[in-house]
């Protein structure tokens, strides 16, 4: 992507060619990221695939804004959204005070919001004072502990009912794209078709306007699971492992540093 993305021509792309939605969390992967997505969102999924832990919940406003400040020095012609962390929202005043804390102390274009109807509210009182907001419906990765685990949405009539009341909430309340996480594809096209904002999706088939997927999963670095919408475009994990056993294997044997690698 050549032009930088602006919330105009993110909603103009409803309905046309895909959004690529990937995360980063680091310059470096920013930096690799940049020409190919239209939006890099810092996940707070880097709680678990950057920190090690096994859920997103304990992720902080600062570790966000510590990364986004990271992802916006290494992609610095990119539409950057951060996620808000659990419980940085839970009334709009809290939301509204750490939304600014996020524009205050990075470049970040957008903030991003997991919750539908029961969270319009919310992106009502941030959208009007200044904030632009994504949304995030479905599969709530923050309410895994709530909701005894990852449970995936829009199996029948009630629940696609639920979603597209969900998706015209966070429309109304001003978001201006929604991801759309872990429902069945039927209910992802149908919440897809029932919004005038594009919808970016991850586990959710392929009638949304958009896909997102986890850097570390989509290359193959995160090990410990792999959820079954992930694709890996690349072993990166056993890429990785074979070149440092190539080192560890040079250097136990004196193979390197040779003449090449010295002053
Ligand atoms: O935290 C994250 O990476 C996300 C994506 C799964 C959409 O919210």
């Amino acid at each position: 992507m050549n032009k930088k993305q602006t919330i105009t021509s993110i909603k103009e792309a409803k309905g046309k060619e895909p959004l690529v939605m990937i995360t980063a969390y680091d310059a470096l992967f920013a930096k690799l990221v940049e020409p190919y997505a239209d939006m890099i969102l810092v996940g707070d999924s880097l709680n678990m695939s950057f920190l090690g832990k096994s859920d997103t919940l304990s992720a902080t406003i600062e570790q966000m804004i510590y990364h986004t400040n990271a992802v916006c020095n290494g992609a610095k012609k990119s539409f950057v959204i951060c996620d808000m962390p659990f419980g940085t929202y839970n009334t709009k005043e809290e939301a509204l005070q750490n939304s600014i804390k996020v524009y205050k102390e990075t470049p970040a274009d957008a903030v991003k919001i997991e919750g539908g109807k029961d969270k319009a509210h919310i992106i009502e009182y941030l959208t009007k004072n200044g904030i632009a907001v994504v949304g995030h419906i479905g599969l709530l990765p923050q309410n895994v502990r709530s909701e005894g685990g990852y449970r995936v949405k829009g199996k029948d009539e009630i629940e696609i009912d639920e979603l597209i009341e969900d998706a015209k909430a966070v429309e109304k309340a001003g978001a201006f794209c929604i991801v759309i996480e872990g429902v069945k594809p039927k209910a992802a096209k149908e919440v897809t078709k029932s919004v005038k904002i594009p919808t970016i999706g991850i586990g959710a088939g392929a009638d949304t306007d958009g896909q997102v997927l986890v850097w570390s999963d989509m290359l193959g670095f995160f090990e410990e699971f792999k959820p079954k919408f992930v694709k890996r475009y690349l072993n990166g994990a056993e890429l990785v492992k074979d070149a440092l056993k190539n080192f560890a294997k040079e250097v136990k044997s004196r193979e390197f540093p040779d003449e090449k690698h010295s002053y």
